[in-house]
């Protein structure tokens, strides 16, 4: 196969939900369809002892969640898939907009008697801001579930997109029948059968073959979907690939990921929807993925997946042409030739190390300690570096101080390490040094996983007090901070680049410090 073909064949999305609409289900069936793995249960460990993909750190698994996120590929015919699992909590989700930036098209689960809920809001947001197409899979219609009209609806005020149901539920709950496929205008009958890895063929019958139809769903169905149909056909938005491609029509789908029902026609309708990878944009303009250069940027920064390692590694998604392992690329930001080791993919539950890769491709490659968010790793002749990726601003502050001082030079490398994989970030309060820093988190549930990890892998322990600020600012003029007039609840820190800014407690202290200070300028932090 040529490089092309390669990267034609390639589909990298991520799968978005909130906590329990089944992402995890509906991603193990996608598993079993690949045959990457041979039974359910093997991607969330929950209850048994089986190995589990997403949970690696044990304070993931005392707490039940998935706060990780990780990278799956696997092979469906002919095409090479790389799933994103993004974590469903929502405390953690910076980590998931970062894997948002490293895929092509977003699959959103929805639970169909809950529908949009806060987690799947607030990843919507970033997949439009990215303007990737979305899928939406309304599950679990075994169960009852709410008007399929009604989730349009809701879809559709609150995203602000259009919808176009790809299939249509029959009943839900007990009454559950089946789906009607507007495309192929059949029925898939929801069938005990599901629960198996077998194929289940949709069974061809038109919506006016009333006795057919009746004895396979019954009369009072038959005539509400018709009806239904009917509405459809004059109510919905066309559908426009073009649209879907630009994220602004989702194309929906209906069905039950826990009993298998209707996840091939997913996957399939998706496949054939979706597009080889995206071009990227770099300080040179697009770069397109067929570019024979390789090129890639680091989204995640994961240290400790395996506990038997201690290792860290940063994962890259390709942008363009082919890594081969042994070859040696330029990271930009150090401005140097490196070799990336170790270079791996997780093939379903399994770490595999790897001898080529393409565009469209994650790989997990061992960090010294190099890599930082956003970094840039191409051929050197390529000349190119990307955009990097947005930081989003801390929203819960802590007073951090190291307890034992004879353990300063841990407490610092902890602290300055896990800043570089950008699950907190530090702060400096000028003339405090490095045993008192401040720790800015987007979600709380971090501060819990900086103490545990510090803990586990650096040793050190710490005192953490919560500090009050929700806001904070980089000052733009060249203002000496020192000269500043500050209310009391405002504080002065620095990054680690020694840039100066402002934290906050509300809106009314910034306009205070503003008022205060003429020649003080001010910028969001995530600009
Ligand atoms: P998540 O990754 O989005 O958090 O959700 P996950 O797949 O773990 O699913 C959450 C719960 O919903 C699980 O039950 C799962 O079995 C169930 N579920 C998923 N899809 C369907 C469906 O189509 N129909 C029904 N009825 N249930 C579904 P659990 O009891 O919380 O966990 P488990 O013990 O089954 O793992």
């Amino acid at each position: 196969m040529t490089d092309k073909e390669q990267i034609n064949r390639r589909r990298t999305f991520a799968i978005i939900s909130h906590p329990d609409a089944g992402k995890t289900t509906l991603t193990e069936k996608f598993l079993l369809y690949g045959g990457a793995i041979q039974s359910a249960g093997t991607v969330k460990g929950k209850a048994s002892d089986k190995h589990a993909v997403s949970d690696w750190m044990d304070l993931e698994k005392q707490r039940g969640i998935s706060i990780t996120s990780s990278v799956m590929q696997f092979e469906y015919e002919g095409y090479c898939i790389n799933i994103l699992d993004t974590p469903g909590h929502q405390d953690f989700s910076e980590d998931t907009y970062r894997t948002l930036m490293a895929a092509d098209s977003a699959v959103m689960v929805i639970d169909a008697a809950k529908g949009i809920e806060p987690q799947t809001r607030k990843l919507f947001k970033v997949c439009a801001m990215r303007g990737i197409p979305i899928f939406t899979f309304i599950n679990k219609l075994d169960r009852d579930a709410r008007d399929p009209f009604d989730l349009l609806d809701e879809l559709e005020k609150e995203f602000g997109i259009g919808t176009y149901p790809m299939n249509w539920p029959i009943g839900c709950g007990r009454d559950f029948k089946g789906v009607y496929d507007r495309e192929k205008r059949c029925i898939l009958a929801f069938t005990e059968f599901h629960a198996g890895r077998r194929r289940i063929e949709g069974i061809n019958c038109e919506l006016n073959e009333t006795e057919k139809l009746d004895s396979l769903i019954g009369e009072r169905a038959r005539r509400e979907l018709t009806e239904q149909v009917e509405l459809l056909d004059a109510a919905s938005f066309d559908f426009d690939a073009d649209k879907v491609q630009h994220g602004k029509l989702s194309p929906v789908f209906f069905g039950s990921a826990l009993n298998n029902f209707g996840v091939e026609p997913f996957l399939e309708s998706f496949l054939k929807m979706t597009q080889p990878p995206l071009s990227h944009q770099t300080n040179e303009g697009e770069l397109s993925p067929f570019d024979e250069h390789f090129s890639a940027f680091v989204f995640k920064i994961q240290a400790n997946m395996n506990k038997a390692h201690r290792d860290r590694i940063a994962f890259m998604r390709i942008c363009s042409g082919k890594f081969e392992r042994g070859n040696e690329y330029y990271h930009v930001q150090q401005g140097k030739m490196i070799k990336l080791s170790q270079p791996q993919q997780l093939m379903a539950q399994e770490r595999e190390i790897i001898d080529e890769a393409y565009a469209g491709d994650i790989i997990g490659v061992f960090d010294p300690g190099i890599f930082s968010i956003g970094d840039t790793v191409r051929d050197k002749d390529l000349k190119v570096q990307f955009a990097g990726i947005p930081t989003f601003a801390p929203e819960h502050f802590a007073d951090v101080e190291q307890i034992d001082s004879m353990k300063r030079k841990q407490f610092a490398k902890g602290m300055e390490q896990i800043a570089q994989e950008g699950a907190i970030q530090i702060f400096f309060m000028p003339g405090c040094g490095m045993e008192r820093v401040v720790v800015g988190v987007v979600g709380m549930l971090q501060f819990e996983v900086l103490e545990y990890r510090m803990q586990s892998e650096y040793n050190v322990g710490f005192h953490r007090s919560p500090l009050k600020y929700r806001e904070i600012r980089y000052i733009t003029s060249d203002t000496d901070p020192k000269t500043l007039r500050l209310s009391r609840d405002t504080l002065w820190v620095q990054d680690v680049k020694g840039k100066n800014l402002l934290l906050f407690e509300s809106d009314f202290d910034i306009r205070w410090a503003l008022e205060n200070n003429k020649e003080l300028e001010l910028k969001e932090f995530n600009q």
